[in-house]
């Protein structure tokens, strides 16, 4: 078992994950805001702000604290609704310094210590189906950008053996999912969604996957009923 930095900690399915990651044995630190209140040590950064996040793990890195790092979880993300007619510039730069490039830093930053553990790099993503969504172009924009950070990233760090995964989750039964359904008139259903607890196991199977072989990616759909 590792170390793993987890963003997104506070939300509905980072929470469930760092529950899970905590249960399999893992040490967890959580990277965001009012990381205070949850039961893992974690250092208070804003991801809207990719700039002050080399402050925010150098602290972390005097502590001693990356020496051990396995595995890094981006599960950070907003997803605000709106027209591109609506959307202005400053929630294009919120939701892309979010969603895209505190990830990118954040990876940026673990890398000198994922080199050395060998370690893996896993993005939630959003289910493949989002692409071109009418009122959702910010998201589906952001996401597709992960998609391509993760992928260049796997060939780029083939060679120091860090794993790469992208996960791409369908509807979960999170808060934010109620108010997204509700921004798009669309009815939300909890049951009919992935648990949270379901996704985070699933993430922290990739984790734990063999020496020889992982999931580059996954797709996690609920089931049918
Ligand atoms: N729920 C779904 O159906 C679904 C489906 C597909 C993909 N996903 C993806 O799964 C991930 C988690 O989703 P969720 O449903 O758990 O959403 P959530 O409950 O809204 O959680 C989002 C997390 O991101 C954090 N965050 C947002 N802005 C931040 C900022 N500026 N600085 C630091 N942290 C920030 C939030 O912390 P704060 O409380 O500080 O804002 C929260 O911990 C996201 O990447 C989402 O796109 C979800």
């Amino acid at each position: 078992m590792g170390h793993v930095l987890v963003t997104g900690a506070t939300g509905g399915i980072g929470v469930a994950l760092v529950g899970a990651l905590v249960e399999a044995g893992h040490r967890v630190t959580a990277v965001g805001r009012g990381v205070g209140r949850l039961d893992v040590p974690g250092i208070e950064a804003d991801l809207a702000e990719p700039g002050t996040l080399a402050g925010a793990m150098g602290a972390l890195e005097d502590a001693g604290e990356l020496e051990d790092l396995t595995a890094l979880v981006h599960c950070a993300a907003i997803s605000p609704v709106a027209a591109v007619a609506d959307a202005d510039a400053e929630m294009w730069q919120r939701i892309l310094a979010v969603n895209v490039a505190s990830a990118a830093e954040l990876t940026r930053l673990a890398l000198p210590a994922l080199r050395r553990s060998r370690g893996h790099v896993i993005f939630v993503n959003a289910a493949p189906g989002t692409t071109g969504v009418p009122r959702w172009s910010a998201f589906v924009g952001s996401k597709a950008a992960l998609r391509e950070l993760a992928d260049s990233l796997r060939e780029e760090e083939a060679a120091s053996g860090v794993r790469v995964t992208t996960v791409y989750p369908g509807a979960t039964a999170t808060d934010l999912l109620g108010e997204v359904r509700a921004a798009f008139g669309r009815p939300y259903d909890p049951e009919a969604c992935i648990r949270p607890e379901t996704l985070a196991a699933m993430i922290v199977w990739v984790l734990g996957a063999p020496a020889d072989a992982y999931p580059a990616e996954l797709s996690v759909l609920p089931s049918p009923r």
